[in-house]
């Protein structure tokens, strides 16, 4: 297959295209693991997962199973989940905290920095057999941003801050909302859509369907009360490129958000609290940046895989290779470390409501991107199109965001 035949760009025509094929073949689906898993960094998980000493997370990162620990030391380190005996699972839990692993296969112990403390039978052992050598092997690469852990497989890869660069605005305008630190809700929705990855990122960032495909949920909203006006505010958004294939989209939409806009899904009495919180971004941030914070709904993309989604609440929603027409979805939902009571029951249902398994989002999302699928692996040679918004200054509506993360992909994928 020539890679280099799979975007047709044409700037001058105003014409943007994907081949098909490109969400389809089984040979892209695993150039992929090399030239896009195994290079970019990928976030991993959230520092508050792992907050006190011994407290352990395994998660699949790129179909590479890790445990992530933080030591007594307080420092978190990320191994490969794989004992340096023969093989098998260190830890098989999802989550927990522990004094040391020990593996269920021989009984292989190790501490929490990776070291092998005993085995059995230490005297089966000759001399000359090194404990030091047998320690549990780290990620080469991790790093964060303002807790977002995120690693890298590969031998020299830029740095986090670098790789990062301009998406990091976006991040800041969620990271302030409140004053001290976010947590993650232990657990996660996930769940397995039957399309390519790369479907998701950029339907996450695609206002186009938003009125269209969520029709339901729209008038879900008008029904309780919200103006339909509002909606038509989606097509003043704003989209940008930030830059090694990260994107941003940002508008007015003005949905319910706890931190501005009150809305009937979050009952009565919780009017004055939201006004409340506003007043205070206002207060502390000055009226120009506290707009982008909480008049603004924005979901950011982050390359390849990442999508923060800073809407009806905080989302960070992931999405993993499983086969070419497969992929597994993860969603974690943010919070105020210290929020609780009603105001975190308002973000937890104002998640659910559009971005749970049942909610009125997401499973609409998943119809849309598995009748791509079957459409594009019924014609493989035609083209997928993303033109809108080619021949102007694009309005977020437009498929910049798609076109950004198509560049970005193209671009790994064909250099030498
Ligand atoms: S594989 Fe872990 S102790 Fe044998
Ligand atoms: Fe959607």
């Amino acid at each position: 297959m020539d890679l280099k035949e799979l975007l047709w760009e044409d700037r001058e025509k105003g014409i943007f295209r994907i081949r098909r094929t490109a969400i389809t073949s089984q040979e892209i689906f695993e150039l992929e693991r090399e030239k896009i898993f195994n290079k970019c960094w990928l976030y991993a998980f959230h520092s508050s997962e792992v907050e006190k000493p011994g407290d352990y997370i395994t998660r699949k990162v790129a179909e590479k199973p890790l445990l992530i620990v933080r030591g007594s030391d307080s420092e978190v380190r990320v191994f490969y989940n794989t004992c340096t005996h023969r093989g098998a699972a260190i830890c098989r839990e999802k989550s927990g905290n522990a004094s040391t692993f020990n593996c269920f296969y021989h009984g292989w112990c190790f501490r929490h920095d990776g070291s092998l403390v005993s085995v059995p039978d230490p005297d089966g052992y000759a001399s000359t057999h090194d404990r030091q050598k047998l320690n549990l092997k780290r990620v080469p690469h991790v790093d964060n941003y303002r807790g977002l852990y995120f690693v890298n497989f590969s031998e020299n890869p830029p740095n986090l801050d670098s790789y990062l660069s301009k998406v990091k605005e976006p991040l800041d305008l969620v990271f302030d909302q409140v004053e001290g630190d976010f947590k993650i809700i232990p657990g996660s929705n996930e769940y397995y859509i039957r399309a390519n990855w790369k479907l998701l990122p950029e339907n996450s960032l695609d206002v186009y369907h938003y009125n269209i495909l969520h029709r339901s949920f729209v008038d879900y909203q008008v029904k309780l009360g919200i103006d339909r006006q509002k909606f038509s505010r989606l097509h003043n958004s704003l989209a940008s490129d930030l830059g090694n294939g990260h994107a941003v989209k940002e508008d007015e939409s003005g949905f319910g958000r706890p931190i501005a806009h009150w809305s009937p899904l979050f009952g009565e009495e919780a009017k004055d609290e939201i006004a409340q919180i506003k007043q205070e971004l206002v207060k502390k941030y000055g009226r120009e940046r506290a707009w982008k914070m909480t008049e603004l709904v924005r979901n950011t993309m982050i390359f390849p895989n990442l999508i923060i989604l800073d809407n009806v609440a905080i989302n960070i929603r992931q999405c993993w290779p499983v086969a070419p027409n497969k992929m597994r979805v993860l969603m974690w939902h943010l919070v105020p470390k210290d929020e609780e009571g009603k105001a975190l029951k308002r973000r937890l249902n104002s998640f659910l409501t559009f971005f749970g398994v049942g909610g009125f989002g997401s499973p609409d999302d998943a119809e849309a991107l598995e009748s791509s699928q079957i459409g594009c692996e019924t014609l493989p040679d035609d083209w997928l199109d993303m033109s809108r918004g080619m021949h102007r200054t694009p309005f977020g509506r437009d498929e910049l965001p798609a076109r950004t993360f198509w560049r970005q992909w193209y671009y790994l994928m064909t250099r030498e």
